[in-house]
């Protein structure tokens, strides 16, 4: 309890900040060096058969162009990562029931023969535990869902009735069981969100102990219910990012999109605050616009070569380098 007390502080207390970015940083060089990975996203569907309150292409959004890449663009997508030098490739998308196991599967499978030496990251969503050991064996090494928030009245008030924090919960520890390298986190600043919540975050993710980590700012969309609410706190995300690193040295942490969103060099704080990963868009660039879960989200634009060359700038303007490799998680001491 003293130890919630003590985090709470952390957390409302904005003296801390500076010192607790010095020692996020101080524990990631000693444990990551400078390096930052490069992980690329292929956003494979934006069909989802969920309605989360806060998501741009939740179902009930009738205005969203839906769309679904062929397998063939998913394989074009890491052809062009994998030439680009990327050696992680992140298939992300809503829970579209097209992706029955067989067809994930002989997607998963297909990547892993063409390129060995590559990881594949599944962030596809709640799927039972069978599902979760069927992708696996075709050759998934990590998967990433963010449990959204670990207080079950905060959870209610982002999600329809549907959906629950208990099963959430019980894919992640399915997911950590089956030796996938996990990903967890959650958003900064969402509707309903208190200091109390984001300490049953870090509760929550205490207990899981994921290898990977994401938290960033919430962004309203404007065609969502939250759409009148404001974004949240860039350095609140800063501290928190801080903190998950102190307390989680080995984990991967991305510098979020939605940070790059809300500042101009919200990434490259995030990198200094702790960050260790960026997610380069590897996405055919005629779909980008359709895969919004807020507004006004970056890099849509782009050729992925451009990000690529554009995320080395920004890491190398605040001292870190581009790492390009495999980037897996480093394990415990
Ligand atoms: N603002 C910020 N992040 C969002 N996500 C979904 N909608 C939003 C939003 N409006 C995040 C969720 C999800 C991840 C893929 O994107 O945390 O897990
Ligand atoms: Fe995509 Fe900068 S990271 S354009």
């Amino acid at each position: 309890m003293a130890d919630n007390i003590n985090l709470k502080e952390l957390i409302t207390d904005n003296s801390y900040n500076e010192i607790l970015r010095v020692e996020a940083d101080k524990i990631r060089r000693k444990y990551y060096g400078n390096k930052v990975f490069v992980r690329g996203l292929i956003e494979i569907s934006n069909i989802c058969k969920n309605d989360c309150y806060y998501c741009g292409i939740r179902k009930s959004n009738k205005n969203v162009s839906r769309y679904r890449l062929t397998e063939s663009e998913i394989y074009s997508c890491c052809e062009n990562g994998y030439n680009l030098g990327m050696r992680t490739f992140v298939l992300q998308g809503g829970e579209d029931l097209y992706f029955s196991d067989i067809i994930l599967c002989r997607i998963v499978n297909n990547i892993k023969n063409k390129y060995p030496d590559c990881a594949v990251t599944l962030s596809m969503g709640e799927r039972s535990y069978q599902s979760y050991k069927n992708l696996k064996s075709a050759g998934a090494d990590r998967y990433l869902l963010r449990h959204e928030t670990a207080d079950i009245c905060h959870y209610r008030k982002l999600h329809p009735m549907d959906m629950s924090l208990e099963n959430r919960k019980r894919c992640l520890y399915n997911l950590k069981s089956l030796g996938y390298q996990t990903g967890a986190g959650f958003m900064v600043g969402s509707p309903y969100q208190t200091v109390d919540n984001i300490v049953s975050d870090f509760q929550f993710l205490r207990e899981l102990d994921p290898e990977m980590i994401g938290i960033g700012v919430f962004i309203p969309h404007h065609y969502t219910p939250f759409r009148n609410y404001p974004h949240g706190d860039i350095e609140l995300n800063l501290k928190l990012l801080s903190i998950a690193r102190i307390m989680f040295p080995e984990a991967l942490i991305p510098a979020t999109t939605a940070l790059g969103t809300v500042s101009p060099d919200g990434r490259e704080r995030g990198i200094k605050a702790g960050c260790n990963v960026v997610m380069p868009n590897l996405s055919p660039l005629k779909f980008r616009k359709s895969y919004e879960l807020y507004d006004n989200k970056i890099c849509t634009g782009e050729e992925s070569a451009q990000c690529i060359e554009c995320l080395k700038k920004r890491v190398e303007s605040v001292g870190y380098v581009l790492d390009m490799g495999r980037g897996d998680y480093i394990g415990k001491e």
